[in-house]
């Protein structure tokens, strides 16, 4: 089928939640994707945060194919080995050494949420109450979605999760006020993604730490977008010499298979008890596998080295360009997250990018996003600061 073919079946069958889009995409591998008319492309968005070794790498290809092969689901009433060495791999990459399972980053969150608040209900007295920050993204499903602090995505969906207050990211200050008693949790991003690629300043979510610390509210971070090696160490966490009581993951875990996950402490792991919380596919062993492979090649040694060095190779491109190209306002950026304040709207940026030949995104109305496969080249970042050079120049 050619583009427009599958346009028009697209159009009269899925219910319009994503528009028309421009094109079909049929193939990939590595860095790059064709479309249905066989054009080729770089991708530097790979599937919004999520294929961070390429399309199609050997490693969660062969892992996929074997497990399609012996089993793909058998739910969770039985244990599964990919399971298993899936969550041993994540315990010993990170803090937490317990694990659910989710589909997607929305279920993850959901999950993390109803942890929470179950943990402080086993605990008593309950703290219902979470704190979350303005221009966050957390997902679609009602917990994620009303942990979302964008109105934007609200509309129309109210009433939403009732206990949930705002406030302002990288303002400490406000998070101390809004931790009061009946806060049992504070959900937040290393770096707000969705949000416009935005970096808290230095020391936010060390003080972030100390306030739940000191009010006994437990700390989630959403490393859905920012984890598995995206902004340079395994986990955004790491980098900022904190800790929290639960991550959640997803995007890259799976390096496409839909996967995503909730880590904690033992402690808190507690306050789900058998029957508290579940689904049908999260971790099976389809997409267990696939994550396991993922993860394994993630840790290898030196992949997270060299993927922080084509970032800085990147920005520096990108920054070069910024002092010839005035439509650039703002880069920021850490490991292979990138966002770029424009002057004007980022979506005629990306359409004009796409006919050069390179797939990126947008974070927001201004905000021109990258966040290519951790594996490119300095070539491949080449291709791309060069595609941008010239689309700015030209508008
Ligand atoms: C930080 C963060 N959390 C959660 C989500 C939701 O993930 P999913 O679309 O897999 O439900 C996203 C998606 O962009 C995200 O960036």
């Amino acid at each position: 089928m050619n583009t427009a073919d599958i346009q028009d079946l697209c159009g009269a069958h899925l219910i319009n939640t994503y528009g028309v889009r421009k094109m079909a995409i049929t193939r990939g591998k590595g860095a790059m994707v064709w479309d249905a008319e066989g054009r080729q492309y770089l991708d530097f968005f790979a599937g919004i945060a999520v294929t961070a070794l390429g399309h199609c790498h050997p490693a969660v290809t062969e892992a996929i194919t074997r497990q399609a092969e012996t089993l793909v689901h058998v739910s969770n009433l039985y244990y599964t080995e990919p399971q298993a060495r899936l969550a041993k791999l994540l315990a010993e990459h990170t803090f937490a050494p317990r694990w659910f399972f989710a589909n997607c980053g929305a279920t993850a969150n959901e999950a993390a949420l109803k942890l929470a608040r179950r943990y402080w209900a086993q605990k008593g007295p309950a703290r219902p109450g979470i704190v979350a920050a303005l221009q966050s993204f957390h997902g679609r499903t009602f917990g994620a979605l009303t942990v979302t602090g964008q109105p934007r995505f609200h509309e129309g969906f109210e009433p939403l999760l009732p206990g949930v207050s705002y406030v302002p990211y990288n303002d400490a200050g406000a998070l101390e006020q809004a931790v009061t008693p009946d806060v049992g949790a504070v959900i937040l991003e290393p770096i707000q993604g969705e949000g416009g690629v935005r970096l808290p300043d230095a020391g936010y979510l060390r003080r972030a730490r100390e306030i739940c610390q000191a009010r006994d509210a437990l700390l989630i971070l959403d490393e859905v977008q920012t984890g598995m090696g995206r902004t340079g160490t395994l986990w955004a966490y790491e980098q900022e010499d904190v800790t929290p009581d639960i991550i959640t993951t997803a995007k890259a875990l799976g390096n496409g298979a839909p996967i995503g996950a909730v880590g904690c402490t033992e402690e808190v792991a507690a306050g789900f008890t058998v029957g508290s919380h579940a689904t049908t596919f999260g971790g099976n062993p389809l997409s267990a596998a696939a994550a396991l492979a993922t993860l394994t090649e993630v840790v290898k040694p030196g992949f997270l080295e060299k993927a922080a060095a084509v970032g800085a190779y990147f920005v520096d491109r990108l920054e070069t360009l910024a002092r010839s190209r005035r439509q650039i306002k703002e880069i920021r950026a850490r490991g292979l997250l990138i966002g770029l304040e424009l002057d004007g709207p980022a979506a005629s940026v990306v359409d004009a990018m796409r006919e050069r030949g390179v797939l990126c995104g947008s974070a927001g109305p201004r905000v021109l996003r990258f966040a290519p496969p951790l594996i490119i080249s300095e070539e491949d970042a080449g291709c791309a600061a060069d595609a941008l050079d010239s689309v700015l120049g030209e508008m």
